[in-house]
């Protein structure tokens, strides 16, 4: 496990008391970014540069950030994106979901993957190899863990500015608590705007993105200077809150209020230059699902009405067109019907 720092149980302390629609108490957020070390957490300065003159420490910060801006290669150069996507056939909105068969019906226990190719071997790649480019990992990781959710988070600063931006290393992490997991990267310079309002405030909303908003919703990502607000970017419509500042993504089918329950901030891996690499923990504090996208109690939003998208890898992203379901076992159904299950319950080791 990477040594990060935790500081989220300052945070949830400080939140867990405040009343609704309150922000951070302004002492509470002076003494965090009035040290030396929450300008570096927020990609400010160096542990050099704090030891320079003010003027010579803003300079080298800067010559630090210009360089690291070089480097950085995440966004990536589209060439003219607009001649490709000419000659693509239109999208088709009124695509239906089919439901498919399983891919393979009469898989048995112990079958493993039917037709699979164990003679082609696997590649070892150590992330941390000091001649292997972070883009690389960046490009792997994006590609080969996909497709995944966009998480579209809505947030204020502490001055009440907005700020909405998506997120796709996110995800819900458990339901009981409902609880959401979302990764900020490094880049040159600043920490992104979501993540310091995070610290600064505790709070957000969670918004699905559905293929209908893609556009709108990617024009968010556009490196806006701070207190820039990307409502007003994407034309993306507010609807109020309940229980935090920010607001709801109005076109959204499901919006989740939430507080921030801990922060990990990845120190040691931080470089001159760029700012620090941070995830944040979030606990559900309201739902909101649009009417006439789920059943009479609210327990299923239809996939219809959702129309997720997921994004992949380069500039890649993928609609939901076809399913199949795949029902849970039990054992102790399972075995009885099965001699390899049998056989396993027959050898299993005796509790002492
Ligand atoms: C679909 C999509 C997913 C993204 N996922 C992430 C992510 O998980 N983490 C991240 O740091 N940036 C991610 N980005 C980039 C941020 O959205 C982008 O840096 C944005 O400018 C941040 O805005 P902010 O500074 O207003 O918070 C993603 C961009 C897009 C379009």
């Amino acid at each position: 496990m990477s040594p990060g720092r935790t500081i989220g149980r300052l945070l949830s302390s400080q939140y867990a008391s405040l009343p609704r629609h309150s922000s951070l108490p302004s002492n509470s957020s002076r003494s965090l970014s009035s040290t030396s070390q929450y300008s570096s957490r927020i990609g400010l300065k160096s542990f050099t540069q704090r030891r320079m003159g003010s003027s010579a420490a803003a300079a080298a910060a800067e010559a630090d950030t210009v360089a690291a801006q070089a480097n950085y290669k995440i966004v990536q150069d589209a060439g003219n994106f607009d001649e490709v996507q000419a000659k693509r056939p239109d999208f088709d909105h009124s695509k239906p979901i089919e439901v498919t068969k399983t891919p393979n019906p009469n898989w048995e226990y112990g079958q493993g993957v039917p037709g699979a190719n164990l003679a082609q071997k696997h590649h070892e790649i150590d992330p941390y190899a000091s001649d292997r480019p972070m883009i690389n990992n960046y490009r792997l990781l994006v590609s080969g863990i996909a497709p995944r959710p966009v998480g579209f988070l809505s947030t204020v600063n502490s001055k009440g500015e907005k700020n909405l931006s998506p997120f796709s290393y996110f995800q819900v992490i458990d339901h009981d608590p409902p609880m959401f997991i979302v990764g900020f990267s490094s880049r040159p310079g600043r920490v992104k705007d979501t993540y310091r309002n995070l610290k600064e405030t505790g709070e957000c909303v969670i918004n699905t993105v559905s293929e209908n908003m893609i556009e709108a919703v990617n024009s968010t990502s556009i490196d806006a200077p701070y207190g820039v607000s990307e409502w007003d970017v994407s034309g993306l419509h507010e609807a109020p809150s309940s229980t935090v500042k920010a607001s709801r993504v109005a076109e959204s089918v499901f919006n989740i209020e939430g507080k921030v329950i801990d922060i990990k901030e990845f120190e040691d891996h931080q470089k001159p230059g760029m700012s620090i690499a941070a995830t944040v923990l979030i606990k559900a504090t309201r739902f909101w699902v649009k009417e006439g996208t789920a059943n009479e109690d609210y327990s299923h939003i239809d996939l219809e009405k959702l129309r997720p998208v997921g994004q992949l890898g380069g500039m890649s992203y993928g609609r939901i067109t076809s399913t199949f379901e795949q029902p849970r076992k039990k054992w102790s159904d399972e075995a009885p019907k099965s001699e390899i299950l049998a056989e396993l319950d027959a050898a299993k080791p005796v509790d002492k």
